[in-house]
């Protein structure tokens, strides 16, 4: 049995064979339509969601199977006391796979470890978000169509953003990537990425703290919220929040093939007026979130090859 706690769990050719099977479903999702039928996913989130739980039911459910969870703690017997150990021994009762997010970095690891299904980990505070990473993979393949040799700007709040640390860790993997950190010396990355990541791995990199000197070389600009439920004092989340904001003067700088990506949800940092911008990819992003975690259900269930042979 296989879970994916870390995105560093998966080998990159395992990597690419997901983003090649959620190319496969882009393109033929009524292939896919019956493949999980009688399994059912539990969504066990015990901190807010928007995209990443309804795209995990919508996955399901366009692969044919059910789902069942809850979406806050407080409607869980977690409020009464219960451990996640105990809730996570319960629910594999009831379900094949199980995706979860918890403010507690590291609780999808102890969950890992007592759960008979596979634990998919659906975001664990401010350390790792592996399946938006899948989901920023997805985008930029079909956005730019390589990951070698692109230079990405990742921006905003790079201590609290779990999608920037996992992103970061799966971009490190392919050829001459390069990253410029563009953040307030605040919100920098932690050491834990840029150490054993970037440092250990020989990866170049630039810390700056302006987007605009960064912006005319960048391929992708990754851009991210500031993360106000880390923040212990909000005199300092008001003083960070508007750091940086993109606007279509700011997009002028860019090259005409850059993409932005954003993991969302957006509060303030990128202005609206930049949605139209063809280069502006986060609402394709989304999309893509869901084929990937199509893609990521049917491998760690080992379903579908019957379907993929067929073809
Ligand atoms: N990108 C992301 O994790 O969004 P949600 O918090 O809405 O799931």
């Amino acid at each position: 049995m296989k879970h994916l706690i870390d995105i560093m769990d998966l080998s990159v050719s395992e990597i690419d064979e997901i983003l090649e099977l959620a190319g496969e479903i882009i393109a033929s999702p009524e292939d896919f339509s019956d493949v999980c039928r009688k399994k059912k996913l539990a969504t066990l989130f015990f901190e807010p969601s928007t995209r990443t739980r309804l795209s995990f039911e919508s996955a399901m459910l366009s692969l044919g199977g059910n789902v069942l969870g809850f979406s806050e703690a407080q409607s869980s017997s977690a409020a009464k006391g219960e451990s996640v150990s105990d809730t996570i021994r319960v629910v594999s009762c009831y379900c094949d796979i199980i995706a979860m997010r918890h403010p507690k970095e590291g609780a999808p690891l102890v969950a890992a470890m007592k759960s008979s299904v596979p634990i998919i980990n659906a975001g664990d505070g401010g350390h790792n978000h592996p399946t938006q990473t899948l989901t920023d993979l997805l985008t930029i393949k079909r956005e730019l169509g390589r990951f070698s040799g692109l230079t990405v700007g990742l921006c905003g709040d790079l201590k609290f953003g779990r999608t920037v640390h996992s992103l970061i860790s799966a971009l490190s993997r392919y050829e001459n990537v390069k990253f410029v950190l563009i953040s307030p010396e605040e919100l920098k990355l932690p050491e834990f990425n840029r150490k054993e990541v970037l440092e250990r791995g020989g990866i170049a990199y630039s810390e700056v703290t302006s987007l605009e000197d960064a912006m005319p070389e960048l391929d992708v600009l990754y851009m991210t919220r500031v993360q106000k439920e880390r923040f212990f004092n909000e005199a300092d989340y008001l003083r960070l929040r508007d750091s940086y904001i993109l606007t279509p003067e700011k997009m002028a700088l860019a090259k005409e093939n850059m993409r932005v990506l954003h993991p969302l949800p957006r509060v303030n940092e990128i202005s609206v007026a930049v949605d139209e911008d063809p280069r502006a990819a986060y609402f394709r992003q989304v999309l893509n979130g869901k084929f990937v975690r199509m893609a990521l259900i049917m491998k760690l269930l080992s379903l579908g090859e019957k379907e993929r042979a067929q073809k």
